[in-house]
């Protein structure tokens, strides 16, 4: 496996595989890896002859209250795993190498980030945005893999390759849970054993939402205010939204059809670590 630190020798080994006429899957990630990364990386093997994963943790998607100080870091384990899952190369750049001095540029995906975590984050999805397009432009992936548990973030890279024709294909693959149904997370790592319960109250609320409405709710407000009463039943936790969104506008929806997605954000532990959680509240088959 390749590492590679700065996006000259990245690009450089992209063109050379792509004269050979090989296709290449990349796989954005902060690190900290997870079985949801690794099940992205095995899904981008399938996909394409070589697999590239990107190992930054992006400080422009940071706000100045947010973890990045305490968000969890294992650069040793994480390649281990990485090869473990017989991937290529790993591009993994410093900040400097990524913004140099004078860098002023920024990509911004309008609409689909007025919502869910676009409002409670200013300004975390044009960090999204602008390191992913720069991403895209160092590797020049023909696929791109992307978790669903992002849900929001999904949907405005898928938006961003249309509007700016990337000739990339966006493939998705859906949460990937804990036993006990904990959507994985890197930020998993800073939950104490007691905040677990607290924790499980997110997946706990889309059970309660799709149990709701097989009985026949389909008020988003009245299941909104069931699904907080649920969530604020656990000491330490705190809303950050609860929301009922058309799939692919992410507007909000009044009433609940096969189209919503339930997205949620909540503090747990009395703020110590905010997770996100989302999925269809009448469930496809
Ligand atoms: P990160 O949080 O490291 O996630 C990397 C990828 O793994 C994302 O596509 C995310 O949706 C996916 N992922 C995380 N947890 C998952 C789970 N439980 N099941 C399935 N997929 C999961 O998302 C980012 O990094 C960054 O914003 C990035 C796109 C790399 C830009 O900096």
């Amino acid at each position: 496996m390749d590492i590679f630190h700065t996006p000259g020798e990245m690009r450089g080994w992209s063109r050379r595989q792509s004269v050979l006429g090989k296709t290449i899957c990349l796989v954005p990630t902060m690190g900290y890896f997870h079985e949801g990364h690794l099940t992205l990386m095995r899904l981008a093997k399938n996909r394409c002859d070589l697999v590239v994963v990107s190992h930054f943790l992006n400080p422009t998607q940071f706000g100045p209250n947010e973890d990045l100080d305490r968000y969890p870091r294992n650069f040793e384990r994480d390649m281990d795993l990485a090869e473990r899952q017989k991937v290529d190369a790993v591009f993994a750049p410093s900040p400097g190498q990524m913004y140099p001095e004078g860098f002023l540029t920024q990509v911004a995906v309008r609409e689909l980030t007025r919502h869910l975590c676009g409002s409670s984050r200013p300004g975390h999805f044009d960090g999204v945005t602008t390191v992913v397009a720069k991403l895209f432009n160092i590797v020049s992936p023909d696929v791109a893999v992307f978790g669903e548990k992002d849900f929001q973030q999904l949907a405005i890279i898928r938006r961003m390759v249309r509007d700016l024709n990337f000739p990339i294909k966006i493939v998705s693959h859906a949460i990937v849970r804990e036993v006990d149904g904990l959507a994985m997370s890197s930020r998993n790592a800073n939950l104490a054993p007691e905040d677990r319960p607290a924790a499980l109250s997110l997946s706990g609320a889309l059970g309660l939402a799709r149990e709701q409405c097989s009985r026949g709710e389909s008020s988003a407000a009245a299941l909104r205010e069931k699904l907080e009463a649920y969530i604020l039943s656990f000491p330490g936790n705190r809303v950050d939204y609860i929301s009922f969104v058309d799939e692919s506008t992410l507007e909000p929806m009044e009433t609940v059809t096969e189209r919503t997605v339930l997205a949620l954000a909540v503090h747990i532990g009395g703020g110590k670590v905010r997770l996100i959680d989302n999925g269809f509240v009448i469930p496809r088959n």
